[in-house]
């Protein structure tokens, strides 16, 4: 069995597109920070999925080192990745001084540092097999800056950057590597940010469509949805001031 790890599998985006690989015959890795969340997701894929096999991990992946300790932890499942999706990440809604310190540095380690040494570690051993694939969840933020968002706005740019330059050193090594940028949601992201979700978010199911598409067709970028293609192209100063407005009016 081919076999998926992804961060975040417990909600939204993570395990809409833990199920389309299911789907499709892999085996998943699931990784979360929460044993109870993983314990529910793992129920409802042996559920619905009673012939593959789902493994759980549970790793916070916005402590240091945590991102190899979970590497260490696949090591010894004993199971070959053919796909890591990095999805796991969370956003912090507020000006940036009174975002708490070590928030911020959680927020950066997660969206930033842990999808970073997964690329590498796991970029190896594909490297060696010459075959895998990586998807890295950004997103449409990763095109502007966002005031009163301001750390989660610029991770999704540095994991956007990154992700389409490693792109470009593995095309000679077999190995693909593809950028998810999904425009609003409907997930607990909003939720958690402590924000209405907009009321034009896109189901999560979809997105996930899109994003196991674009990775079997090895798009550069996936951007799910013609709105989001039409907004990608909208110069990032009129964005930014419409991302300060609603964010610091929550007026979604
Ligand atoms: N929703 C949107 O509008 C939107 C748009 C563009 C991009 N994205 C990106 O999509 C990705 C998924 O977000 P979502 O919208 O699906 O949000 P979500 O429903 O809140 O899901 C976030 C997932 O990340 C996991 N997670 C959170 N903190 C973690 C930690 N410290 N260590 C390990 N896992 C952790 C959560 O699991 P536990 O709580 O069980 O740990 C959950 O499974 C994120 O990278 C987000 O930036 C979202």
């Amino acid at each position: 069995m081919k076999y998926a790890l992804v961060t975040g599998a417990t909600s939204g985006i993570g395990i809409a597109i833990s199920r389309v690989l299911a789907r499709k015959g892999y085996g998943i890795v699931m990784v979360s920070s929460s044993l109870k969340h993983l314990k529910g997701a793992k129920r409802s894929m042996d559920e619905r999925f009673p012939e593959i096999k789902a493994y759980i991990i549970e790793e916070d992946l916005s402590i240091k080192d945590s991102a190899i300790r979970l590497y260490n932890k696949v090591r010894e499942l004993g199971v070959t990745i053919d796909i890591l999706v990095n999805n796991a990440g969370f956003g912090l809604a507020g000006p940036a001084e009174r975002i708490g310190i070590h928030d911020d540095e959680k927020l950066l380690y997660l969206n930033i540092t842990a999808p970073t040494i997964l690329c590498k570690l796991f970029l190896r051993d594909m490297y060696k097999r010459r075959n895998g694939s990586i998807l890295n969840v950004a997103s449409m933020a990763s095109f502007q800056p966002g005031p009163y968002n301001s750390t989660y706005f610029a991770s999704k740019s540095y994991l956007y950057s990154y992700s389409r330059a490693i792109r470009h050193e593995a095309k000679g090594h077999g190995v693909n590597v593809c950028t998810l940028c999904p425009g609003t949601t409907r997930t607990r992201f909003f939720k958690k940010e402590g924000i209405k979700t907009p009321v034009w978010a896109m189901p999560a199911g979809k997105v996930a469509e899109y994003a196991v598409d674009g990775l079997e067709k090895n798009k550069a970028v996936i951007i799910p949805g013609n709105i989001n293609k039409i907004l990608k192209a909208v110069p990032s100063g009129i964005k930014l001031a419409a991302v300060a407005y609603m964010k610091k009016h929550n007026n979604l």
